[in-house]
This record gives C-alpha cells, sequence and structure tokens, in this order.
C-alpha cells in the first residue's frame, strides 16, 4: 500500500512533530486540531524548528521552504477524505479517541490506515469502535520526535500483516526505525521507563537522596542523557502518572503502584517542563 496523504490529528508538541517528521520526508502533512490556535501554534514550532536547522546549516533555506509547503493546516477535519493515513496524536482518553476514530472511519476512504500514537492505551479497544480493526495500529513516537529514532509499531489483535508492513515501510521513510510490539499496558517503551521514573520518584519521597543526586547518578552511573526526574518533567508528570496507572489497572499488579509523591506534584498543578515547575523549575 502506498503512503501519499498523511493527516496528523492533534497539534500539540507530539502532534507537530509528528507532521514535521512526514513533510520532511516529503508526505503532504495536513495537520489538524480542534482548536485552530493550537494548528497555528504547531506549525509556527515547526517553523522555528526548522529556522533553528538552517542557522546550524543542517538544512537550506529551499529546503525548509520545501517542507513548509507540505504542512497543510487543516481546522476541516473533513480533509481526513483524502488521507491515506491518519495518524491520532490526541488527550490520552479512551473516550476522546473512541469518538475520534469512530468519526475517522466514517470519513477516510477505505483504504485508509488510523493510527494512534497513544504512549499507552490499548490499540485493540480504540479498533473496536471502527469498522476496519484490521486498518488500525499505533505509532509511538518519541520525543523530542525530530531526534528520537524509535516508533513503537503497536499491533492490535486485529490488525493485518499487510497494514503492519506499510507502517513499517514507512517509518523506515522517516528515516527512523520501527520495532514491533504486541498490545499489552505500556507496550515495551513505557512499561520499562516508567516503572524506572516512578522508582526514582520513590528514592526521592523515602530521602534516599536528592533529586540532583537521583539524577546524577543515571546521568553518569548508567549514561542516560538525562536523569529520571528531568525526564519525567520533560515528559510531563500527569502523563507519567496516567501511564502508572494504566499499568497498575492493566497488570493488576501492585508493583506497579504510583508513588504518593508524583500524585501529590499532580495535584498540586507542577506538571514539569510545560508549566515551569516540576521536579525542577524552569525559565
Ligand atoms: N525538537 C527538535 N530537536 C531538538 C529538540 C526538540 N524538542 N531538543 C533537542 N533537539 C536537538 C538539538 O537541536 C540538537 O540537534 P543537533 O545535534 O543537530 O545540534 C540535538 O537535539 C541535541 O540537543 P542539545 O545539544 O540541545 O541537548 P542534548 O544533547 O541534551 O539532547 C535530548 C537533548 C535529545 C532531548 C536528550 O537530552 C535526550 O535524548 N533526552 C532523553 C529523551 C527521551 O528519553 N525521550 C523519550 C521520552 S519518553 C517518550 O517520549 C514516550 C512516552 O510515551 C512518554
Amino acid at each position: 500500500m502506498q503512503i501519499r496523504k498523511v493527516m496528523v490529528v492533534g497539534a500539540g508538541q507530539m502532534g507537530a512533530g509528528i507532521a514535521q517528521v512526514f513533510a520532511t520526508a516529503g508526505y503532504d502533512v495536513f495537520l489538524h486540531d480542534v482548536a485552530p490556535i493550537a494548528i497555528e501554534k504547531g506549525i509556527r514550532g515547526i517553523e522555528q524548528q526548522l529556522h533553528r536547522q538552517v542557522e546550524k546549516e543542517a538544512l537550506t533555506e529551499e529546503e525548509k521552504q520545501r517542507i513548509l509547503s507540505q504542512l497543510h493546516a487543516t481546522p476541516d477535519i473533513t480533509a481526513a477524505k483524502e488521507a491515506d493515513l491518519v495518524i491520532e496524536a490526541i488527550i490520552e482518553q479512551m473516550d476522546k479517541k473512541q469518538a475520534l476514530f469512530s468519526q475517522l472511519d466514517e470519513l477516510a476512504p477505505s483504504h485508509a490506515i488510523l493510527a494512534t500514537n497513544t504512549s499507552s492505551l490499548p490499540i485493540t479497544e480504540i479498533a473496536a469502535v471502527t469498522k476496519r480493526p484490521e486498518n488500525v495500529i499505533g505509532m509511538h513516537f518519541m520525543n523530542p520526535v525530530p531526534v528520537m529514532k524509535l516508533v513503537e509499531v503497536i499491533r492490535g489483535l486485529a490488525t493485518s500483516d499487510v497494514v503492519y508492513e506499510t507502517i513499517y515501510e514507512t517509518t523506515k521513510t522517516l528515516n527512523k526505525v520501527a520495532v514491533e510490539v504486541q498490545d499489552f499496558p505500556g507496550f515495551v517503551s513505557n512499561r520499562i521507563l516508567m516503572p524506572m521514573i516512578n522508582e526514582a520518584i520513590y528514592t526521592l519521597y523515602e530521602g534516599i537522596a536528592t533529586k540532583e543526586a537521583i539524577d546524577d547518578v543515571m546521568k553518569l552511573g548508567m549514561r542516560h542523557p538525562m536523569g529520571p526526574l528531568t525526564l519525567a518533567d520533560f515528559i510531563g508528570l500527569d502523563t507519567c502518572l496516567f501511564i502508572m496507572e494504566t499499568l497498575h489497572d492493566g497488570f493488576g499488579d501492585d508493583k506497579y503502584r504510583p508513588c504518593p509523591l508524583l500524585r501529590k506534584y499532580v495535584k498540586a498543578g507542577w506538571l514539569g517542563k510545560k508549566v515551569g515547575k516540576g521536579f525542577f523549575t524552569y525559565q
């Protein structure tokens, strides 16, 4: 199956990053969001990213203009009628995702693949509201999308082999690496990453070390590019809590119990870098 036109639904940090990498790889991309202001912000962010690359001479001005010309701000969701691939990157709420997938199922051509960038929700449950569960798949990009090489490709219970192969090949054209994963809570990335972050928060909560010391141990001792508490801030503490709850509920195992300190920070609105305060403070 040939993918030419891609629609990204949700113009936040992840959606904008996904739109940027597809446009860079030469696809025509529609960027849609229910809030037109979010689309504008998303496109502006992409322009800034590309501008930085031009300044670093990683991209020419002509290439930047070519990429921008392939990005179309699309406030109207009926643009899905033209898409070969739709990637959803909206809020992590099952009811909202299911409502969107029902709508996309009505609009998108029958051959179109409907993908979700969910970080932990079951692909099979999202696919179940459509009449094409064989064409529904998870494409989990990592943040920052333009930098990180991995795309976790998650097969729902009904995902067909041809859809998996198409997404695998498409991911290669983005200069990224697809890794095949089955549909269980947290997939592979967050099943391993989030308990590590949660344990770092417990280590702080129990007074074993300062936040700086915990991050230094993992950066200097394990060569992680960021310490786990900084990474949690970077991901968003609300997202970290949501993923831990998904693991806890999904496996029914107390080893995934979210740390009370994480809950407290989220209740305080200390959500990390995006609000300027989490475990650390940001300008
Ligand atoms: N968007 C685009 N490019 C970015 C960027 C962003 N937000 N942030 C940094 N970069 C680019 C920089 O421009 C720079 O590019 P060049 O090498 O071409 O100059 C490169 O990344 C390195 O950046 P810096 O030198 O500024 O900083 P750094 O060396 O500390 O790298 C980092 C920054 C790549 C973010 C690095 O700290 C890192 O790898 N951190 C861990 C990220 C990670 O673990 N991500 C996964 C999060 S989990 C997830 O996404 C899944 C989930 O479901 C929760």
